[in-house]
């Protein structure tokens, strides 16, 4: 699990239906590490007690700024001085307003006001409050000054309308907490990395097509971490069941040769490259633009012929970080090593595709490293935590390492 390492973050609850959406929030972060601050405002606690906060995140839950006062007269300048991220979820269109406008009337907006962290804006409301134009306002004010919006999302509202203006879900808003402090504290911040995931599909007929048993785990697992780590990803990707990971920009591609054409596209601006695709090596020589009826023959053959080795078509670019991937099932490191000369490439991450807990479709997997220096075996570890170790690599050629 991505770790958020004790960094502060400042949760602003106000008073909405969603506030009670904002306990699980607390207690996710909470559980992935963060010191979690909580402020309700005065209508916040009547929809939810600062006890259900105090609860997950094991620290005191903060009221009304002269209630904080008594005890700590400068609570507010302490709250917003220590925070690493800001996030009001849900905002209400009064708090929007007050943000925007800076009344320091409650002790969330004052605490923001004493606070140079980034600041992350999840509203909740009705459709009619969302779309009105005095809220519009206040939410463009708070994006021009860097705010970050998450949502509203579209969904049934508590009118029982369908429309927009649901806080946004959980692992949005911790996707965009995570994308925030990337920016401001990662390592990788401002380096431009490519991932591609997923198992390409190519086409039969119109209803059938060759494909593999890549779920698109790992590639996405690298594409989270380099977000994690400030970089600014793009994600190409075969057809996949997960959901899009928060500030990656994706590009969805179905064949080979779309991959190809997305990933030398993509390649141009970038740093890094990272393949965890299982690209299929060949595709059908004729697709059938009807289905293929089921005949009289007892056999049917299909003609394959070669895929472009994308990996390899990218060594035109010079100064890119070119890290492949090698699922194997028989003398993995040698076969890797194969591929890391043959493509020129700065790292191979050998993957036993046969091991118990690795390869396609698990959360786990257990790799190799292997570059021209030599091979490091990681043990079983989560996807994430494999993807976080590769890009340790990258992050080192980047700075100049030795290849
Ligand atoms: O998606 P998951 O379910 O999480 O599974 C993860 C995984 C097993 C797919 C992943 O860990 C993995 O091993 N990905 C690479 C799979 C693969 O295609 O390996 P390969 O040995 O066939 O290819 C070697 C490298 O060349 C890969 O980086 C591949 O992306 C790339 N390649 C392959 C063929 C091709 N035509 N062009 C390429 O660039």
């Amino acid at each position: 699990m991505y770790n958020l390492g004790g960094r502060r973050v400042l949760l602003g609850v106000a008073g909405s239906v969603a506030a009670y959406k904002a306990v699980d929030l607390a207690s996710q972060l909470t559980q992935m590490g963060a010191q979690v601050d909580v402020i309700l405002t005065k209508a916040a606690s009547r929809f939810i007690s600062p006890l259900s906060f105090t609860s997950v995140t094991r620290r005191p839950t903060y009221l009304d700024m002269f209630q904080a006062s008594l005890a700590e007269p400068e609570v507010h300048v302490q709250l917003g001085r220590e925070a690493d991220v800001l996030v009001a979820a849900p905002a209400t269109a009064s708090l929007l307003a007050r943000l925007s406008l800076g009344l320091a009337q409650d002790l969330f907006t004052l605490s923001v006001l004493c606070s140079s962290a980034p600041l992350v804006v999840c509203p909740a409301m009705d459709a009619n409050m969302w779309e009105h134009p005095a809220v519009q306002g206040h939410v463009r004010t708070l994006q021009e000054r860097g705010a970050l919006l998450v949502g509203p999302e579209v969904g049934r509202l508590a009118s029982g309308r369908v429309g927009v203006g649901r806080l946004a879900e959980r692992d949005t808003i911790i996707g965009a907490i995570r994308y925030v402090l990337g920016k401001r504290y990662g390592d990788l911040a401002a380096t431009r990395v490519v991932v591609t995931a997923g198992g390409t599909q190519e086409p039969i007929d119109p209803i059938r097509y060759v494909s593999n048993y890549s779920s698109g785990k790992m590639g996405y697992a690298v594409a989270e971490a380099a977000r994690d780590r400030g970089a600014q990803v793009t994600l190409v990707t075969a057809p996949t069941s997960l959901p899009d990971p928060y500030g990656v920009t994706m590009v969805r591609v179905r064949t080979a040769l779309e991959m190809r054409d997305a990933v030398i596209q993509a390649c141009q601006h970038a740093h890094a490259l990272i393949m965890a695709a299982a690209v299929a090596d060949y595709r059908p020589a004729q697709v059938s633009s009807t289905k293929i009826k089921r005949g009289k023959a007892e056999a049917l053959s299909i003609t394959l012929v070669h895929n472009p080795d994308i990996l390899a078509e990218t060594h035109v670019f010079p100064h890119l970080v070119r890290v492949g991937f090698a699922a194997e099932t028989e003398d993995l490191v040698s076969n890797a090593r194969r591929k890391l000369r043959e493509r020129s490439l700065h790292l191979v991450v050998a993957n036993d595709v046969t091991a118990p807990g690795a390869g396609f479709g698990t959360d786990t997997n257990k790799v190799v490293l292997v570059d021209a220096q030599g091979e490091e075996e990681l043990p079983l570890m989560t996807k994430y935590e494999v993807a976080w170790r590769i890009l340790d690599r990258v992050a080192s050629f980047l700075r100049g390492g030795q290849r």
